[in-house]
Formats: structure tokens, sequence, C-alpha cells
């Protein structure tokens, strides 16, 4: 039995903030916000939207695209840093709801940026006692948990949503090799508080996320090394069998530095950072929609996608393209 991908959509909101917006706000400029990260714009939500909103839109567009209805699917897993409530209802279970996926159990999964790694490994296990198939949502308004005032944090992210349908079948391919694994000695590198640690978190609101960006950085780095150099060590795949390395989009530099230590040609990463910006665990399936809606990807072709991010986790996994 194989876990095959046969549905991708995505949803942005439509508000685009550039660099030279920002520059209004915060001392930056477009040179530097460029220059440090490779990003241009980012899209930003309406006060009406949010990570059910968006998460509900690129699901709609991943069953359409996979030709599947909302009651066929057996569990819907939403990855999210920015659920609409803080631990209970799931976001998964609102967009459940949303859907009409009436047959379908549905979970959050934390993880932050590799959620979305996290979310299709948990499928592919689950696919193994449940053969019906599986919607991961990845929905982010990272724009609701930033200090506009920061300008060390402020330019790096943005909201946006992407979704995919699995399916079972018994032809060879789709998700492969699975890597993830976690440093939680790192826990508080990017945090964000408003969990019931102490009673001041518990009666205080969440506040802005905080983040130690170069211990990120150098995690990042060694993150990425290590999930491409393990797959193929361990998946017997060599630089030349893959056609694309589909990376978590934080900032160009960590996959520059990641190239110098790898021998994977730059051209085989895809990249839309520029754009988007970082919509942590969102990140890949948005570039992986934006991939297939271009015809990108052909039937055949090899993929990695490669993840770190908050915990401090990290995650990856290869992709043999079957749709
Ligand atoms: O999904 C995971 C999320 N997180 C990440 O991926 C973050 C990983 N880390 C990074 O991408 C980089 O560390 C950053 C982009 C966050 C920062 O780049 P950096 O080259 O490590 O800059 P820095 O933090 O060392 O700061 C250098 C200078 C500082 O000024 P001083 O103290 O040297 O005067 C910062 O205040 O750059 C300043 N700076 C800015 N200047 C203009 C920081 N942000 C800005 C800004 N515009 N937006």
């Amino acid at each position: 039995m194989y876990t095959h991908i046969v549905g991708t959509g995505s949803a942005v909101p439509a508000r685009v903030v550039t660099n030279d917006d920002l520059s209004k706000i915060v001392d930056t400029s477009d040179e530097w916000i460029v220059s440090h990260t490779g990003i241009r714009q980012r899209h930003i939500v309406s006060a009406e939207e949010n990570a059910s909103t968006l998460g509900c839109t690129a699901a709609k567009r991943a069953l359409e695209d996979a030709g599947i209805a909302p009651e066929e699917i057996g569990t819907i897993i939403v990855t999210s840093t920015t659920p609409d409530y803080a631990v209970y209802p799931s976001t998964a279970c609102v967009i459940q709801g949303m859907l009409g996926a009436v047959n379908a159990a549905a979970f959050d999964v934390s993880a932050a940026c590799p959620g979305f790694v996290y979310g299709l490994t948990i499928a592919k296990g689950l696919m193994q006692i449940d053969d019906r198939p599986v919607l991961v949502i990845s929905t982010e308004i990272m724009s609701r948990t930033i200090n506009w005032s920061d300008r060390n944090t402020c330019c790096l992210f943005g909201d946006g949503a992407g979704a995919v349908v699995l399916k079972n079948s018994d032809v060879p391919g789709g998700l492969g090799f699975h890597l993830i694994g976690a440093d939680g000695t790192g826990a508080l590198a990017i945090h964000r508080e408003g969990g019931v640690r102490t009673e001041e978190t518990a009666r205080n609101a969440p506040g802005d996320l905080k983040m130690d960006g170069r211990a990120v950085f150098n995690f990042a780095v060694r993150s990425f090394c290590d999930i491409i150099s393990k797959t193929f060590e361990n998946y017997g795949w060599t630089e030349k069998d893959i056609t694309w390395i589909v990376p978590h989009q934080a900032n160009t530099r960590i996959i520059d530095a990641a190239v110098k230590r790898i021998n994977v040609p730059v051209e085989k990463f895809y990249v839309n950072i520029d754009r988007f910006a970082n919509t942590s665990s969102a990140s890949i399936p948005i570039a992986l929609d934006e991939m297939v809606k271009k015809g990108l990807i052909k039937t055949g072709d090899r993929m990695i996608f490669a993840a770190f991010g908050a915990g401090l986790v990290y995650g990856g996994v290869a992709v043999e393209w079957t749709k």
C-alpha cells in the first residue's frame, strides 16, 4: 500500500504589504529585507479572515483538484501556530464543520513550521489502519502574532494556507522516506506565551512571537543538511535522482548556507518567499500548489520537503510524484 498526494490547494489573503509599506512603520528598508531574507512582500489577512476561513478555502480547492467529496474524507489534520481558539475546539473541527466532512475525525498538530511535514507523516501512519482519504491542511495567520513595531520580526512573516488530499493505492510511489525530530533544549528560541504554564501566563494575553533569529538560523542550516543527507543515505536517492527540494520558506540565506554544505544545486530548491514571506507550516503546501499550477512537477519526479522551526523541530519527507 502506498500513500499519494492526489490533490493540492492554497489560499492567501488579497491584501499585499510590501517592504516599502513596512519601512513607513519601522526603521527598515526594502534593501535590508531583500538582502537579509529574500522577502519582497507578504499577504496579510483582513479583519474577517482567520486560520479556519483560509484553511477551508485551501481545503476546498484541494478536494476539487482531487475530485473527492468532503464526505469521503476519513480524517482532517490541521497544522497551525495560529489556531482560531487557544486550545479547543481544534481548528480541524471548525473546518470539518465548514466543509461538511461529516465522516471525518479531526484534530490539530502542534509542530510549528514543520507542521505540514509532521502532518503528512502522521497521516501516512494513520492510513495504514484506516484506508480512507486524509486531508492535511496547514493554515497560518502570522500577522496577528507579531509585534508590528519590532523590525527584527515584523518583516519576516506572512499569512496563508495550503492543503493536500492523500489517498492510498497499490501504485508504487507517493510519500516515501520520512524523518522527523526535535531538540527541546532550544524550546525558547522561538516562542509565544499564552499557555497555562503559570498563573500569570494563564490569565494574560499571549503576547507577541519572540525569536532568537541567529540560533534559529544555525539550527535551520543544520536541519536542512541533515534531512537531505539522511534521505540520501537511508532512501538510496542521490542528488541526481531528485528534481526538487521544497524547503520551508524562512530565509533565502538559510538555503544558500545549506547549498554550500550539501551537493545539491541551488536551482533544485523551489523558492517563493519573495512573494509570501514565511507562512510557517503553510509555506511548503503553498509552494507545492504553486508548482503544480505552474506545471513544474511531472509524474515520476522525486522531491524532498524539508522544514525546521519552533520546538525546536525539524522534518523531511521524500515524495515520488504520481498525480
Ligand atoms: O520559521 C522559522 C522562523 N525563523 C527563522 O527562520 C529565522 C532565522 N533567522 C534569520 O532569518 C536571521 O537571523 C534574521 C533575518 C532574523 C536576522 O538576520 P541577521 O543577519 O541574523 O541579522 P541580526 O539579527 O544579526 O541583526 C543585524 C542588524 C541589527 O542591528 P545592529 O544591532 O547590528 O545595529 C538588527 O537590529 O540588523 C538589524 N535589523 C534590521 N535592520 C533593518 C534586524 N532587522 C532589521 C530590519 N531592517 N528589518
